[in-house]
């Protein structure tokens, strides 16, 4: 039996699938997408809050034909201790596609391990892929090719952070992140990007980071599961907000990215985020056409 593909990370993809999810997600922007969930139900598991990615997917979903399911954890036997592994096969049995959302990257690779279905990874505190790919897809509309062009990050070596690295891997641009120290991205993800030929570069400097970068990218200080570390973070990143100023080192064309929810005021401030290089709300749109176009490659794989 063939094993089924699941999308826990970017590096899970070769440039030739993801350029075949791009060519899908544009279709997508234009007109409903295939019919490919058409009976099908996919069941989709919050272990921490969403806005965005539950409403992308829900809708996606139904566009497709599907129905989908959403559970957050606390109402399920998942809350009262009922084992991952035991949950993975139950889902298997009645659901076409799992999407999950949860704290530790392990839950979500034990989940794709026991289920027979694909599963999708709706963020851990590791990896952000669908956020990443969407907004990798948004950046290819507006500036083509990225191959041999710079991306900046600034802020926390995050789960988004990771997604860029592994993002850089794919597509060849060159992924400069200015993270304060103390908070690097993961060692590992960092690593086995490099020695794919990824083009990342750490550093110290905001301003160094986005010199020259066709895109600034941040994120919020603290990210879910870190709110009791929220007021040191907020001392630790003070130097790293992302303002005129470090919009200016970049060029000219360049866009501020961020995947949302911000807080103005720290990571960015609010003339940025509402400013003309702010392409907030594109990415966010994207990401319904983007997800359809995964659900379609992974259920017909
Ligand atoms: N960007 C993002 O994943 O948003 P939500 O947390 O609202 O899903
Ligand atoms: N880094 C943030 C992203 C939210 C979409 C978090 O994990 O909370």
């Amino acid at each position: 039996m063939m094993e089924n593909r699941d999308f826990l990370s970017i590096a899970d993809l070769s440039f030739h699938e993801i350029e075949q999810i791009f060519y899908k997600a544009t279709e997508n922007r234009q007109a409903l997408p295939s019919q490919s969930l058409f009976g099908k139900s996919v069941v989709l598991v919050f272990e921490k809050a969403s806005t965005r990615t539950r409403i992308s997917f829900e809708v996606g979903i139904t566009r497709m034909g599907g129905h989908p399911i959403v559970l957050t954890p606390e109402g399920t036997q998942m809350a009262r201790g009922e084992p991952l592994k035991d949950t993975a096969r139950i889902f298997s049995g009645y659901c076409d596609v799992i999407v999950m959302r949860t704290f530790g990257h392990e839950r979500a690779v034990e989940m794709a391990h026991y289920a027979s279905v694909p599963v999708i990874n709706a963020l851990t505190d590791l990896l952000h892929p669908c956020q990443v790919l969407a907004d990798c897809f948004t950046l290819c509309r507006r500036f083509g090719n990225l191959a041999g062009k710079k991306v900046a990050w600034i802020g926390d070596g995050n789960n988004m952070a990771n997604s860029w690295i592994n993002a850089s891997a794919a597509f060849g641009f060159e992924l400069v992140l200015a993270c304060p120290s103390g908070f690097d991205p993961d060692r590992e993800t960092l690593n086995s990007a490099l020695q794919k030929g990824a083009k990342v570069k750490l550093c110290r400097d905001p301003q160094e980071a986005s010199a020259g970068a066709v895109a600034v990218n941040t994120d919020v200080w603290a990210s879910m599961g870190q709110e009791e570390e929220a007021d040191g973070r907020k001392k630790a990143f003070s130097e790293y907000q992302v303002t005129r100023k470090i919009m200016e080192h970049a060029v000219p064309e360049a866009v501020f990215m961020h995947c949302l929810p911000a807080h103005r005021g720290e990571e960015v401030t609010e003339d940025v985020l509402e400013g003309p290089q702010s392409i907030v709300w594109e990415q966010a749109q994207n990401r319904l056409y983007v997800q359809e176009a995964i659900l379609d490659f992974l259920l017909r794989k």
